[in-house]
């Protein structure tokens, strides 16, 4: 706490006297002590990413009173001010290096003649590549020579001894996805622009490689722009400063490496960061090593023992027990060593949660959260308790896993990637059945924050989540089978394609069919979903659960009537899947629960 002794904090209380005169200048000691410990109390509360910074200013001042008050230098920024007060060697001026100033002119980067800077030069990615080709949404993941577009970066080994990483920061959206709809138009859309991205990726890089020649030294990095910095590389835990347009960061330079090793986009598979190669992107991977080794950092795995866990969330109703007890025993039979952790609002009961606690949950109590753009009583009114999930922080990593889900095998090596990595959906959207995330209390309220701002495309999660993460790292489509066969299936098989390392079992689950057969059948709009094959995959994992799991699979009298009434809507329509003919067999008709 040395830095407050520097604000004037009183002595510690055993060195008082308490004569009446000294009692005076303790009083005034302690008035002067609120008067200055309140305000920053306040500040903090308002600036909650900037906690330090008034002290940090403090230093500066104080640090550079000499430089800042010789006549013939101009005031500098308040960015470098903050810089200033952190950096270990103020006797020297910093280097800063600059991107993309050339149209915005230089007149807010005047250095005040304690900084020296240089243009960090690299051609504009062309206009002609789109968000989409950063994001497609499916690319052939067999094909070791797709790769993403090609966006231009500064050349390695050029701008060395750098302290600083100045970057103006564009944030226009991509045309095309602007969507002319009223009902809409206050909600924003996360922003897509391949410029920011370039330039993003760019002053990561530098900062990288700065920090690769000198691994004692800090290398800061500020944005100067209109909109945000981009949350999913430069992570709010490492802002240490920001007021209006202006952004400072000290950047973790482990995590920066790892985004800087991704694909610049979800255009080509995602590479493990401990290098291994795997299908995808080889050329880049080679370019990466190259680049690693150009500058000497090793591309080594990360040397601390993560803390990870399997993580799964239950909120509204009971329906998902069940499911949830199967996924947790899928999972244990692939002898994974990470920690399962289920998240459950006050709808689990204590019964629900002694189930799911021998299923092998670690069982967490959660407040739910409403979506802000769904409708009341909707299907997906509280999908944004699933946000959190970025509140354990009790782990590094986790890998959420929707309760609908069973996995095949173990999947355990997959914590290798970094924040957000996941499985596609459609356009350029990730899906949020399954990703890998990193909790961090920031990011959290960074997500509360915006969820009045930024619109939901379907009103849940899944939706809110791709506008404030854009950028993501592509997994595998293997990692998240859905259990979907459109309309080019007809009735026919619906075969279950071998190596997946789970099933996602979108529409009626399988535990609210009876085990004859895939319900889905019973009504057309769900035929999408059928397939008695992929069905039977759970209910093998059923079988291997111990009675008393099973026992929370029980079939509802509600469920088990609408069921049947499903059943013989099917009959009356003659349905030719031929389904409603099969006659149920299940044990667990004779055996239904209330409610
Ligand atoms: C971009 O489009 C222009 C014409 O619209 C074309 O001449 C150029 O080759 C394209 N560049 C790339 C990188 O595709
Ligand atoms: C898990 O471990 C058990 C006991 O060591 C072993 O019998 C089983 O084959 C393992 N399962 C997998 C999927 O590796
Ligand atoms: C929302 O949550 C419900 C219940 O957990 C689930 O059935 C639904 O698929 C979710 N919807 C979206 C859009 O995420």
């Amino acid at each position: 706490m040395g830095t407050f002794t520097k604000l004037g904090l009183p002595p510690s209380p055993s060195s008082i006297c308490t004569s009446s005169s000294n009692r005076k200048l303790l009083t005034s000691r302690i008035v002067l002590f609120l008067l200055i410990f309140i305000p920053l109390l306040l500040l903090n509360a308002v600036f909650p990413h900037s906690q330090l910074i008034d002290v940090i200013l403090f230093q500066a001042h104080h640090r550079s009173k000499a430089l800042f008050s010789s006549p013939d230098r101009a005031k500098p920024p308040r960015w470098l001010e903050v810089i200033y007060g952190t950096h270990l060697n103020p006797d020297k001026p910093l280097r800063v290096g600059l991107i993309n100033f050339e149209d915005s002119g230089q007149s807010h980067l005047q250095l005040g003649g304690i900084a020296k800077s240089i243009t960090i030069n690299f051609e504009p990615v062309s206009p002609n590549i789109t968000w989409k080709m950063i994001a497609p949404g499916w690319i052939n993941e067999m094909n070791p020579n797709g790769r993403c577009p090609d966006i231009p970066m500064p050349k390695a080994g050029k701008y060395l001894g750098l302290e600083v990483v100045v970057a103006h920061l564009p944030c226009q959206n991509d045309q095309d996805q602007i969507e002319d709809n009223d009902e809409y138009n206050h909600w924003k859309q996360g922003i897509r622009d391949v410029s920011r991205l370039q330039v993003s990726l760019a002053a990561a890089r530098v900062i990288v490689e700065n920090h690769g020649i000198n691994k004692d030294k800090d290398v800061y990095a500020v944005f100067i722009t209109k909109c945000e910095p981009m949350i999913e590389i430069f992570r709010c835990e490492d802002l240490v400063w920001h007021r209006e347009e202006y952004w400072v960061y000290n950047p973790n330079l482990e995590r920066l490496k790892e985004m800087i090793s991704m694909p610049v986009g979800s255009c080509a598979l995602a590479q493990p960061y401990t290098g291994a190669a795997t299908a995808g992107s080889r050329q880049l991977q080679s370019e990466i090593d190259q680049f690693a080794e150009d500058i000497q950092v090793s591309s080594s795995p990360r040397t601390y023992k993560p803390r990870e866990a399997y993580v799964t969330v239950l909120h509204s109703s009971e329906y998902y027990v069940c499911g949830a007890i199967a996924l947790a025993q899928s999972i244990l039979k692939t002898n994974t060593t990470k920690d399962l952790v289920l998240l459950a609002d006050q709808s689990i009961s204590k019964h629900s949660r002694r189930g799911l606690e021998a299923a092998g949950w670690k069982v967490k109590r959660i407040e739910r959260i409403r979506s802000p753009n769904s409708q009341v009583d909707a299907y997906n009114e509280w999908n944004y308790s699933k946000l959190r999930v970025w509140q354990l922080t009790s782990y590094d990593k986790v890998m959420f896993i929707d309760s609908d889900f069973i996995v095949l095998h173990n999947i355990d090596h997959f914590f290798e990637y970094p924040q957000l990595s996941g499985a596609p959906n459609n356009k350029w959207f990730f899906n949020s059945g399954i990703m890998i995330l990193e909790p961090s209390e920031c990011f959290f309220d960074h997500l509360m924050s915006k969820r009045y701002t930024l619109r939901s495309y379907n009103g849940g999660d899944q939706g809110y989540l791709n506008e404030v993460i854009t950028w993501w790292h592509r997994l595998t489509v293997k990692l998240n089978f859905m259990k979907y066969f459109p309309k080019e299936f007809g009735n026919g098989p619906r075969v279950f394609p071998e190596d997946q390392h789970t099933i996602h079992f979108l529409g009626m689950k399988p535990w609210s069919c009876y085990r004859d057969y895939d319900c889905n059948w019973h009504r057309v709009e769900y035929h999408n979903f059928a397939s008695d094959e992929v069905n039977a995959k759970w209910w093998q994992v059923y079988d291997e659960m111990p009675k008393m799991l099973q026992s929370y699979c029980a079939m509802t009298e509600i469920a088990d009537t609408k069921l049947r009434e499903l059943k013989a809507d099917a009959q009356e329509a003659q349905l030719e899947d031929g389904h409603w003919s099969i006659e149920l067999t299940d044990p667990r008709q004779y055996n239904l629960v209330g409610s």
